[in-house]
This record gives C-alpha cells, structure tokens and sequence, in this order.
C-alpha cells in the first residue's frame, strides 16, 4: 500500500492495486476528467508519472493503442491514461485534464 500523490496540489490518496488511479482518485473527490468511463477509449484521463514508475501495473494494450492516437509513444513512459494504471507504491503524478477544463 502507498499514496498517489498529486502534483502540483499535495493531495494524497491511499492506494488501492484492485482499483485504477481514475477510481481511486474520482471516489476521494478529485476531478480528474473521465468521458469514456474508463474504457481507454477517450484519453481524457491521461496523467504524467513524476516519480514511482515501478509501482505501477504494465501498459495494456488498449492504453497503447489510446496512447498512441494521443502522439505518446514509447519514448514517453511516463505518460499513462489513470484508467488502465493501477498503483502498489508511492507515485507521483499530474493529471493532465481537469473536469470542466478543456484541452
Ligand atoms: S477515462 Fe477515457 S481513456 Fe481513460
């Protein structure tokens, strides 16, 4: 168990390896933007990895190929889409939209 840590901000919210980082942070409150529901199908949930990499689960292959619609590529591992990444450790991590905030 760990934190998600969110920069910049400070909020911290508990890990839990069942759940997605869009889960977890959308039941503590936070309003990290979701148009898909979690389906890798909308990349609105997109986050940048500062730090704890190795605690989160691989890529799936539907995040790749979101990924990569996105312009992210492999040279970027810390770009993730919250919905396919699951944290087991401490990590920090933007998140790159906002509810409400256009891109
Ligand atoms: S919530 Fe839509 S791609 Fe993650």
């Amino acid at each position: 168990m760990g934190l998600i840590h969110i920069a910049p901000g400070g909020e911290t919210f508990p890990t839990n390896p069942a759940r997605s980082i869009l889960n977890t942070l959308l039941a503590g409150g936070f309003p990290i933007d979701t148009v898909c529901g979690g389906r890798a199908q909308c990349g609105r949930c997109l986050i940048r990895v500062r730090s704890g990499q190795r605690f989160l689960s691989p890529r799936t292959s539907a995040e790749e190929a979101r990924l990569a619609a996105l312009g992210v590529d492999h040279s970027e591992p810390e770009s993730r889409l919250a919905c396919q990444s699951h944290a087991r450790g401490d990590v920090e991590i933007e998140v790159v939209n906002l509810r409400g905030r256009k891109a």
